[in-house]
Formats: structure tokens, sequence, C-alpha cells
């Protein structure tokens, strides 16, 4: 079986924060933008989630200015459970009773730090199934 592959994207807005991440974590497959030129971010968010859906176990990270349009984007997907976060706690809590698929990230509204931090809880985090599994069921 594959291996789980965890990937990046983002639009101009954040591309800078994603250049910062994948240098801290050069494991992560980058999808682009590739560089600071405006770009659509919906591009993006269906890039990623294709690759994301490819294989069970696939984790993606999004980043644009807010972090809310990649979320809507993303979410329009069946099967793909994306979250937007600009803590920690809340990047471990979208693994441990969402079962998010996706963290996205406020590009423009996060500093490195907090989402280094937000990345490391989410990709070491696992989903505690039992009742949260029953409401992700319900969606
Ligand atoms: C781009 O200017 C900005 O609109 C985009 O990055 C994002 O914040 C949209 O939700």
């Amino acid at each position: 079986m594959k291996n789980k592959t965890v990937y990046i994207a983002s639009d101009h807005a954040g591309y800078k924060l994603k250049t910062k991440l994948i240098k801290i974590f050069p494991e992560i497959t980058d999808l682009g933008t590739n560089s600071d030129e405006s770009v659509d971010y919906p591009d993006f968010a269906h890039k990623l989630t294709r690759e994301v859906l490819k294989n069970n176990g696939n984790v993606g990270i999004l980043i644009c200015g807010t972090g809310v349009g990649m979320s809507i984007a993303a979410n329009r997907k069946k099967g793909i459970r994306a979250g937007l976060v600009n803590n920690a706690k809340i990047a471990r809590l979208i693994r441990k009773h969402n079962d998010a698929n996706v963290l996205v990230l406020p590009g423009r509204f996060i500093n490195i730090n907090e989402a280094k931090n937000s990345v490391q809880a989410f990709l070491s985090s696992k989903f505690e199934s039992g009742r949260h599994k029953k409401r992700i069921n319900k969606i």
C-alpha cells in the first residue's frame, strides 16, 4: 500500500507562510502556488483535495489569506473534512474529534510559530473514533 502523503498548497496570500513551512517540514509535497503572483484559491483547493482523496490516510494543508475561501472550496468535496485553525490546540482537536483530513491556515493572520505548532499537532494526532465517528456519519 502506498504510504500516507502530506500535501500543501496555497494561493498568493498564503505563499509566504507555505514557503516557511516547507523549510521546516521538507517531507511535505508542495502543489503550488509558486510565487506571490495573484491566483485563484479554488484552483489550489481542488488540486490538493484531488490528491488527498486518492489514498486513505493522505492529508493536506491549505493556506489562503483568511483560510475561509480554502475551507469553503475544500469542504465541497465529498470525503474532505477541512478545518480552519489558528492554534495548535484546535489543530489537535480537528484530528481527534472531526477526523479532519485537511488543515487550513489563515496565512495573513497567523505567525510562523503558531503555524508550525499547528502543523505538528495536526500531523501527530489521531482520530478518537467512538462518539465522534457517529457524529461524522451524520454529516
Ligand atoms: C486573496 O486576496 C484572498 O481573498 C484569499 O487569499 C482568501 O483570503 C480568500 O478567502
